[in-house]
């Protein structure tokens, strides 16, 4: 069966301003994209034996990323990645063209794959705004975003990618080629990325404005395709910074968006809670553990290298060498979260390696997590806060529960070693990045479908100055959060976090 791919990319945009007006469902866009998918698998009949010969190879119905056709167990119909349909990929693209100044075009490219030494290569991550904007997951792209005209929709979409190529797919595993890029990903062109230094200058030659975030030309290992952006500019000054129109999308996360976050969180935190069940004698072990189970239900592994730190090594905020001994009395601190459909979950809790709390390590725990808990119930936007001033929530909660506790200096505005006991932020923001929208500030009151992390931490380092029954502690309690109209949506509330609860975890 074949569907004429002009006629696909009409009705997809259509089908997307349809959508945006609100009345069409995603569901018809879907099932077009499953036609034009199954379009790419036409048999056709051998005019010498009468029989039927496949006249494409395997990897010619192979794409360089699961898609609904080939994975359905991992993609429903209609999506392009886990949770997010090609409609909400569209209609982020038409939101960002809307953003950008008459006869402006945004590009973006793809991240580089990157070695370990010769041949041998990291996992690939795709740069994240690049995959906000395309759901495209290969290295070797360029995205272009040619805003056409004032009005909703007036914009158009290149893709720039490998096109296929069966001898070098043989090697690498298969991409997924030019015509994909038309008919999975809904550009309205798409190149050969070879020759975007040709055609890019073209594209770019009449805009007003260029959209880009470019590294450094001082960097010490310069991508290859931003150097082909920078080449490709009619003018250094028509160039602006795109990071900031693409942070003001990702800032607030759709409902597809806090539904992927939740299912992150929710594999995430049962995999901490049933970490938590058992006895541990290593610190690896431990980490391995995690690393597999936050790679089921449809989850993709580990969102950050974890810091699995146990007694003083949890007083180094990013100790991940994971290696040593846990010893039996000491508490262990564990910041790991597992990923879904690119979306992450951030996670800190910290538990006694023998399933008891003693008395200082249960006095310290409750202190962080009272002033934990009532940080999280202000992530609300009729409390109209910023995570600024979360920060000093946190900031004063601890002061008042720590000299509770004797430590002494710490009255409000003091120092008294609260740099050292404190030292970092009570939370960011959190979604495709661990540390999310990179630029966007603090000081921005939280809104609806913001998703940010709570996490205050106490670290007491052998140090006279501290109650010696406290030295050699550190205690982090840290949740993923959707700020939503009139309270929060607890992201990651299946791990385990109350004394009784944890206790009760070795209880059979
Ligand atoms: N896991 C990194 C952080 O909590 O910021
Ligand atoms: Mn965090
Ligand atoms: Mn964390």
């Amino acid at each position: 069966m074949s569907f004429p791919r002009a006629a696909v990319r009409h009705l997809e945009r259509h089908v997307a301003r349809q959508h945006i007006q609100g009345t069409l469902r995603t569901a018809q866009l879907g099932a077009a994209l499953c036609r034009a998918t199954a379009s790419q698998a036409s048999w056709r009949p051998s005019p010498r034996a009468g029989r039927s010969y496949a006249t494409v190879s395997a990897i010619e119905l192979e794409f360089g990323q699961p898609v609904h056709e080939t994975h359905p167990h991992i993609l429903k119909a209609g999506e392009i990645t886990p949770g997010i349909t090609a409609q909400e990929y569209a209609d982020r693209r038409t939101k960002l063209a809307h953003s950008l100044a008459n006869g402006g075009i945004a590009v973006l490219a793809a991240a580089d794959l990157k070695y370990r030494s010769g041949a041998v290569f990291f996992p690939f991550r795709q740069e994240s705004n690049f995959l906000y904007l395309t759901g495209f997951l290969e290295p070797g792209a360029l995205a272009v975003i040619q805003k056409t005209g004032p009005d909703l929709g007036d914009y158009e979409f290149h893709l720039f990618c490998r096109p296929k190529d069966p001898r070098a797919e043989q090697w690498s595993g298969p991409w997924s080629g030019l015509q994909a890029a038309t008919d999975v990903f809904n550009a309205d062109s798409a190149h050969d990325i070879a020759k975007a230094d040709t055609l890019l200058p073209n594209l770019l030659q009449s805009a007003t404005r260029i959209y880009a975030d470019l590294p450094s030309p001082n960097a010490t290992v310069a991508p290859s395709l931003p150097n082909t952006i920078r080449h490709a500019l009619p003018k250094p000054n028509v160039l602006a910074t795109l990071q900031p129109l693409v942070n003001s999308l990702r800032a607030i996360k759709s409902p597809a968006e806090v539904a992927a976050m939740r299912h992150a969180g929710r594999v995430s935190g049962r995999a901490l809670t049933d970490a938590m069940r058992r006895p541990w004698a290593y610190e690896k072990d431990l980490h391995s553990f995690l690393t597999h189970a936050f790679s089921q239900d449809g989850c993709g592994g580990e969102a950050y290298v974890p810091v699995v730190a146990g007694g003083p090594r949890g007083t180094m905020i990013h100790y991940v060498h994971n290696t040593a001994a846990l010893a039996p009395g000491s508490t262990v601190l564990v910041d790991a979260g597992g990923e879904y459909g690119n979306y992450v979950s951030d996670i800190t809790r910290t538990w006694p390696v023998s399933g008891r709390f003693s008395a200082p390590q249960r006095d310290l725990y409750e202190a962080v997590l009272r002033v934990q808990r009532r940080v999280v119930t202000m992530c609300r936007a009729d409390a109209a806060l910023t995570l600024d001033q979360l920060h000093r929530v946190a900031d004063n909660g601890l002061r008042e529960e720590l000299t509770a506790l004797g430590f002494q200096g710490l009255a409000a505005g003091d120092g008294g070693g609260m740099d050292v006991l404190f030292p970092h932020h009570v939370g960011h923001y959190v979604g495709l990045d661990v540390h999310d929208v990179p630029g966007y500030g603090r000081g921005i009151q939280l809104k609806t479908g913001h998703c940010v992390t709570v996490e205050p931490g106490i670290y007491v380092p052998d140090d006279e100055r501290f109650p010696k029954h406290f030295r050699g502690l550190a205690v982090r309690i840290e949740d993923s959060v959707c700020v939503n109209d009139d309270g929060p949506i607890v992201l990651t509330a299946e791990a385990v976090k109350e004394v009784v609860d944890i206790e009760a975890l070795r209880d059979y």
